[in-house]
């Protein structure tokens, strides 16, 4: 730090010595030490033009994206969160933040606490215990959607090096960006006949977007909401010094699309992701699903009279949302002259042997990735299907769709209450050897299930994810699947039915990569091994918030009986009321 400085100026008056040593004892910061990190965060609902269209979103002391949480390994978060959205419930999530010793601080709804009530302040309290790029959002019905997220970056502590050097750290958030209100989204979603969210009207760069205002009859009454100059949906500027190195931290928040992000004329160099090191591989284009994060890093090293686009598309599902921009501004160019090229419109969007390419290339870094154990104690295959219950849409999971209970897990599994909810084990398998992943389910009838999975302390547990059909025929969708509490090594993709005989010996043993997000691809497998050695209860689900809102997720329990006293701020709801009564 700049107070070693004086130490090795021996003309300094003595005096001035002295004030300096003084100083700087007071103003120094232990480097061996963890600092707490304090944050006042208060939400509430404003009125922002994000995409150039107005509407209500939720903010974090006035802004979407929320303010970033900037932190070095081992210091401890503390975030006072005010609830002012006057008559809605919040939740937040800190995600791929682990919460070993905390699980009550994962602000998962319904799982690892109680909703936050309007005028409530909750505070949440972790240690970010591993260097890397992370998210949080809101964790409570299709809230996310809303606006409430923003990122987390946790670096190295002082005299640690990196595997890479570069010269500038920025973070950028992808999303993509609806008009309807989250409320009427979810109503659509559990409404006979259905009513499907479609897809979004934009995508944001960091929280910017531009709605093409022309798409809207002028004589509606949104057109008078939509405003293309609004400074609000000017684009995202990345200002750059030509010949310097960028760490961009790219991540996606997604309420529906896969999305593909590029620079104009410039290769990119993966280096981490969700907080495990790459060994580096260069990409023209990054394929990122909802939940994952990204380190690439960039030189600023073509022609440097003109600007860049940064740009994202759609891909996997077919694209109707035109391309999300932002401007690669060389400095000191100025940053709002836009390009006059045509900006990038990615692979083709139903490309999945590309998708696939794409994730199979990410390996850990040698030395970097703890390997993984060679063998597990128990195999879940999780087959990916859509289904319906009553004439209800909903996604399933081995043919059951999962709800949340009112009584959030981790009280209820501490206290015992059997009768909070099933207490049944959910099925490990669902008739795999015979399932046609190929056509439309032959029973398209799920049940709905708020049951389980318990898993043995420190077991090592394998999970398969297989997707299928939908209820359309030749129809398959990509899940980008997260687990909470945990990174898992990546031991295998494959396309079509899973082998359980012979694509276990293919598993990469030796370098597979550790995420929290995974892509599941269309007709295809996701092999995934994690060992269940954090105390807690976890969801895991689909990151695509309709999909988890209809039913595609479940929870794991390990080791509750390790849980430490719970704190009393995550009870008030479902059962927990008792337990909180002076
Ligand atoms: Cu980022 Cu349970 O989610
Ligand atoms: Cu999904």
């Amino acid at each position: 730090m700049m107070m070693i400085i004086p130490f090795h100026c021996p003309r300094l008056p003595f005096g001035l010595l002295l004030l300096t040593v003084l100083l700087s004892s007071l103003l120094t910061i232990p480097t061996v030490e963890a600092r707490i990190r304090r944050y006042k965060w208060e939400v509430k609902y404003e009125y922002k033009s994000q995409d150039c269209y107005m509407k209500l979103v939720i903010t974090i002391n006035g802004q979407t994206p929320g303010p970033s949480i900037i932190a070095q390994q081992g210091d401890t978060i503390i975030v006072e969160l005010k609830n002012s959205l006057l008559t809605e419930n919040v939740a937040v999530h800190w995600h791929g933040i682990r919460q070993i010793g905390t699980p009550w601080s994962d602000g998962t709804e319904g799982v690892t606490q109680c909703p936050i009530f309007p005028g409530e302040t909750h505070t949440y309290k972790y240690v970010v215990d591993k260097p890397g790029t992370y998210l949080y959002h809101a964790h409570y019905g299709m809230q996310r959607a809303a606006g409430l997220y923003g990122s987390i970056r946790v670096s190295v502590p002082d005299g640690v090096a990196e595997p890479f050097s570069y010269d500038y750290d920025r973070s950028i958030i992808l999303n993509d960006w609806y008009h309807k209100s989250t409320y009427e989204q979810a109503a659509g979603l559990s409404s006979k006949p259905f009513v499907w969210v479609g897809e979004p009207e934009s995508l944001l760069i960091q929280g910017r977007g531009r709605y093409n205002c022309s798409l809207l009859s002028s004589s509606s009454l949104e057109a008078g909401l939509c405003n293309a100059t609004n400074p609000e949906c000017s684009p995202y500027v990345l200002t750059v010094v030509p010949g310097k190195t960028y760490r961009l931290r790219i991540s996606s928040l997604t309420s529906l699309s896969a999305l593909n992000f590029e620079i104009e004329g410039h290769n990119m160099t993966v280096v981490e992701s969700d907080g495990n090191y790459v060994e580096p591989f260069v990409i023209k284009n990054l394929n990122i699903y909802s939940g994952e994060t990204y380190s690439v890093l960039v030189k600023a090293d073509q022609n440097p009279s003109r600007n860049y686009w940064a740009a994202v598309n759609v891909i996997s599902r077919q694209p109707q949302t035109a391309t999300g921009l932002a401007i690669f501004n060389y400095y000191p160019n100025h940053p709002r002259r836009s390009p006059t090229t045509i900006p990038p419109t990615g692979p083709l969007w139903n490309n999945s042997d590309y998708r696939l390419a794409q994730s199979l290339a990410i390996k850990a870094r040698q030395g970097y990735v703890e390997p993984p154990p060679q063998t597990s104690d128990r195999v879940i295959t999780l087959i990916n299907t859509q289904n319906q219950i009553d004439g209800y849409k909903k996604w399933a999971i081995n043919n059951v769709s999962f709800t949340l209970p009112e009584t959030p897990y981790l009280i209820a599994l501490k206290e015992n209450w059997t009768h909070a909810f099933d207490q049944s084990s959910p099925p490990d398998n669902y008739n795999s050897a015979n399932y046609d992943i190929y056509s439309i389910p032959k029973n398209p009838n799920t049940t709905s299930t708020n049951a389980i999975y318990r898993l043995k302390f420190n077991s090592t547990v394998d999970i398969i994810l297989q997707n299928g059909n939908t209820m359309n025929p030749n129809n398959s969708e990509t899940h980008p699947w997260h687990l909470h509490g945990h990174d898992f090594w990546v031991l295998g993709y494959g396309k079509g039915k899973f082998d359980s005989v012979n694509d276990p010996k293919k598993y990469n043993l030796v370098n597979p990569i550790m995420k929290n997000t995974v892509p599941l691809h269309t007709y295809g497998w996701t092999a995934l091994r994690f060992r269940a050695d954090n105390p807690g209860v976890w969801a895991f689900h689909c990151h695509i918030e309709p999909h988890f809102f209809m039913g595609m997720g479940t929870v794991f329990e390990e080791g509750v009986e390790r849980v430490g006293k719970l704190p009393t701020s995550i009870m008030g709801c479902g059962e927990t009321k008792s337990l909180i009564k002076p």
